[in-house]
């Protein structure tokens, strides 16, 4: 059976963007694929965190992954530091990925532009190797992400031609990004021209704001002058986003939401409607939210879920160790 894994990174506050552009989707895969759906929780650490917080975030997103719809008995639902390879192939295959290209990804361009370059984790550079670590531990033949993701995929490929080349292998597995057709980057309410993120408290709508805030961010959400409702992102980036999430949360498509409002050309109409959207959505999500975090399953779903993990990574992990030489004695 093909396998899918992704993850999401326990920093912050999970936005609608992670929802739309990930967490909605992975309910998806878990009948007809073997699916490994982990909290990165090692990632998480390469920016600074207050351990509670990073330790609660966790808590946070097994509760979004089952209010979305995941089902332990299908996925298997895991913290990333609970299985020791991750950081063990990390090591392996830090060897075989190059400063140059990673010191190209766009994540961590952004992210050391905002630091003082002193001051900047050796995580942070490093982390496409992890997360390489992560997805071919698993064999993983699909990868649900955003758009901001896809990169580090191809760095993935590059360094698995790289890998199975110079060994003469197979170990590891080609994977493949997949993007949603619509929502792949959701952009900011406040700056519909930068990415909706985990920590842009005015643009954000965030998965566990009261509904009033979110209606509130979404009337409020920026514009332009014109009053027609069209998909331009170039020209319109704020009603396009719009449109984006309706269309997203609608399971429809951009075209199919572009008709529904053609002959409305009041924005203030437009807005409600999609907010009556968003929240149609999140509502019942948070309160399936709100009975996880009472109930008392996550620590019993993380348990079964490192151990299932740990069999299929520690196999993964056990044959590179043989192919470059550090398997010596039983
Ligand atoms: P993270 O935690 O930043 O984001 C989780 C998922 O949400 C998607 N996403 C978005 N999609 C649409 N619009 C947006 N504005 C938006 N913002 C975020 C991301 O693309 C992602 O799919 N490095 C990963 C976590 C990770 C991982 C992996 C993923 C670690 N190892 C292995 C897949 C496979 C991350 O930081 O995602």
């Amino acid at each position: 059976m093909e396998r899918v894994l992704s993850g999401i990174k326990p920093t912050g506050k999970l936005t609608l963007g992670n929802y739309i552009g990930a967490l909605k989707n992975f309910k998806n895969y878990q009948d007809n694929y073997e699916t490994f759906i982990f909290i990165a929780d090692l990632h998480a650490l390469t920016m600074p965190i207050d351990p509670e917080e990073l330790r609660q975030n966790s808590i946070d997103i097994v509760a979004f992954y089952l209010a979305a719809g995941l089902d332990p008995e299908k996925t298997t639902i895991f913290l990333q530091s609970d299985v020791p390879a991750h950081s063990e192939l990390n090591t392996i295959i830090q060897n075989y990925h190059y400063m140059g290209e990673l010191s190209r990804m766009t994540q961590f361009k952004d992210k050391s532009r905002k630091m003082n370059n002193s001051a900047i984790g050796l995580g942070i550079f490093a982390y496409p190797v992890l997360m390489s670590a992560d997805i071919l531990l698993y064999n993983s033949d699909y990868v649900p992400v955003g758009e901001d993701q896809t990169q580090h995929v191809e760095l993935t490929r590059d360094f698995v031609h790289r890998f199975n080349e110079r060994y003469k292998t197979n170990v590891f597995k080609m994977p493949k990004a997949i993007t949603p057709k619509v929502g792949a980057r959701i952009m900011s309410l406040s700056d519909p021209t930068k990415k909706m993120s985990k920590s842009d408290p005015k643009g954000d709508i965030f998965l566990k704001d009261d509904l009033k805030v979110i209606r509130k961010k979404i009337m409020s959400a920026v514009t332009d002058l014109d009053t027609n409702i069209y998909y331009d992102p170039e020209n319109k980036p704020g009603i396009s986003n719009l449109l984006t999430i309706y269309a997203a949360l609608s399971e429809i498509s951009i075209e199919e939401a572009e008709a529904t409002f053609k002959d409305l050309h009041r924005y203030g109409d437009f807005k409600k409607a999609v907010a009556d959207k968003v929240i149609e959505v999140l509502e019942p999500f948070q309160q399936r939210y709100n009975e996880i975090i009472k109930s008392n399953v996550i620590n019993g779903i993380l348990n079964d879920g490192a151990k299932k993990a740990s069999l299929v990574a520690n196999k993964t992990l056990l044959e590179v160790k043989k192919i470059v030489g550090l398997y010596v004695h039983e």
